[in-house]
Formats: C-alpha cells, structure tokens, sequence
C-alpha cells in the first residue's frame, strides 16, 4: 500500500484520537501518505477526505471524542453505498483503509476487503464487546468514569443509610458492570450474561443491612435493562429499600483517556498500518494476554466474546 486513509465509526469512545494520532504518524514514518476521513463511513460516501500530516494530530492524545467525528450509516450497509465507498477511494489512490469502531464498523471494513481495499480493524468502542482482544480503546476509561461515580454516590449512600442503582452503558455486554463493580466494592452486578433473581437480590440487600450495612449499591448493566425497573422490584420485594437510581449516559464515553487505553490505541494503530504494510487485509487487530493479534474480521465478528465468570464470582465473593 501507498496511500492509507483513516476513519472512526458507530459510537466514539475515549483513545480514539490516540489511535488516529497513531495511525497517522506511523504511517507517515513508514513513507506512505495517510489521508483522514471525516464523518466514519458518512464521510467516505460524501467523498469527505483530507490529507494529514504529522501536525494535523498534535495535542489529541489526551482528549476524548474524536477528531475526525463518527456517525452511524445506513447507506453504508447496502452493496450500492459499499461499492460508491470502494470506488471514492480506488478514485482517489487510497488502496488502505483503517476503520476504528466496534462490530458494525468491522462489518463495513469487511465488505470494502471484498471490493479490493486492504482494510484494518481496530476495536474503539467502550463496551469491550469484540473478541479475540482482551481490551477494546475506551474501556478502561469508561470504567474510571464508572468507578468515580460510585465512590461519590456510596458518600451519600452511607449517610442516609441509603441503596443505589447504577445503570451503566455496555450494549449486549456486561463488561463495564462487571469491571467497575469489581473495583468499587458493588454489592451485586447484573450482566446480561449471568441469570438473576431480583426477589434474591433484595433479600440479600435487607439481610446485610439488618446485620449493620449502612449503604448498598447494585450496578445494573443496561443489557439486562432499566436501573429504574431494577429500582422498582426491590422495592416491591421490600419498601424499606428504596433505592435511588443513577443512569450514567454518556458521560462514560467522554472525559480523557486513561494512560491504558492511550498506549493500547497507539500499540494497535501503529500494529495495523505495518500490518497493512506486509500486505495484510480483511483482520481485526487486538490484545490478548499482552501480545499484539490479528484475526480474520469474519472470526471476530462472528465470535462472541467469553464473559469473565472467574472475576464476576470474584465479585460475589468480596461483595458480603
Ligand atoms: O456502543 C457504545 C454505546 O455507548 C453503548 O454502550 C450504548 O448502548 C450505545 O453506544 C448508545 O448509543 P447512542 O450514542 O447512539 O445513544
């Protein structure tokens, strides 16, 4: 490949502008032009492309959002609009693409492969829902935001004797529930990948508070849905609960990215443009147990990722 082209697609998250800052600047090094797509797969049907250079992603690393913007595109899902995308680029000498998003991003990357552009997929989502990478660009900071909340929340839960409910982002996935409420101490967390009994779940909250509890928080992954529904069934179980409910939103996708998520977007932009040098195309690029990978996008998304039983019983456990 000669000339490389970069876009971010679907819902943005925290280290996507690492990850761009990457791409640009290692393919710049390796000798190739690296152009910039505005807008995710939008911005390619719109022809909305520029030439970067290494100036054009100075003082990005530490933001969040994304600077080339990201949107969702139905056009894009059909042949017509993916064979007008292959074309703009063809047209205009871009023989590799870089696409940063999650699973409907990787899908576009897929299709364009089998219209002849070398393509590469790099997992910025915070929901750490793609497989064959431990960590996707943005987890770990929408993790943070999860766990900042929660310490601030249990201040004034432990004051008023008080329960709380934590809805939290993550689609069909409970990886930010079940890693923030790990790490703040939750006393339950529902993922959709888990069953649950909420009659249970409020009979073991009335327990530890008459055994001298003073707060109780119940992180609820919005795959198994409302914290408000949650709420409302343990209070009918027990009106003495009475939890109060937080919906995060989108605050977790926002703020700076941790130091993780920066390195891991700058270890996985710079893999997929030599990547893509080497003549690789059509694989997602990933971490696993610390090791740069590349899987045939096809494998990863059609794979779901393993829910982490061992770290939720984990929780469980610490969580009496
Ligand atoms: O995929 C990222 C994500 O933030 C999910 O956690 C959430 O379900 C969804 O996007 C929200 O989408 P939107 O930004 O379109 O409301």
């Amino acid at each position: 490949v000669k000339k490389i082209a970069v876009l971010t697609s679907g819902g943005d998250s925290q280290g996507m502008n690492a990850a761009v800052r990457a791409v640009v600047r290692s393919g710049l090094y390796y000798g190739l032009e690296v152009y910039g797509i505005q807008r995710g797969y939008q911005g390619l049907l719109n022809n909305d492309i520029f030439a970067m250079d290494i100036r054009s992603v100075g003082d990005i690393i530490q933001r969040g959002g994304t600077i080339l913007q990201s949107a969702r595109c139905l056009e894009f899902k059909t042949l017509e609009g993916q064979q007008k995308g292959a074309q703009i680029l063809r047209d205009r000498g871009i023989d590799g693409l870089v696409v940063i998003g999650g699973d409907g991003s990787y899908q576009g990357a897929e299709k364009l492969s089998r219209l002849g552009i070398k393509t590469m997929g790099l997992p910025g989502t915070i929901d750490n829902d793609i497989s064959f990478t431990d960590y996707t660009i943005g987890f770990d900071t929408a993790v943070n935001v999860v766990v900042e909340a929660v310490n601030k929340l249990r201040d004034t839960m432990s004051s008023h004797e008080r329960s709380s409910v934590v809805e939290v982002m993550g689609r069909h996935c409970g990886d930010i529930a079940l890693h923030a409420g790990l790490a703040s101490g939750a006393e339950t967390i529902l993922v959709p990948e888990v069953s649950y009994d909420l009659n249970e779940v409020a009979d073991r909250m009335k327990a530890n508070f008459d055994h001298g509890k003073r707060h109780s928080i119940v992180i609820v992954a919005e795959g198994v849905g409302k914290g408000e529904d949650v709420a409302t069934a343990l209070k009918e179980r027990y009106p003495s609960i009475d939890p109060r409910v937080t919906v995060l939103g989108h605050i977790q996708r926002g703020g700076s990215p941790t130091p993780f998520d920066r390195n891991l977007a700058s270890r996985l932009g710079d893999f997929a443009v030599r990547k893509l040098i080497e003549g690789e195309s059509n694989k997602g690029c990933g971490v696993l147990k610390g090791e740069l990978v590349l899987t045939d996008i096809e494998k990863v998304v059609n794979t779901k990722k393993p829910f982490n039983m061992e770290l939720y019983e984990l929780a469980s456990r610490l969580s009496q």
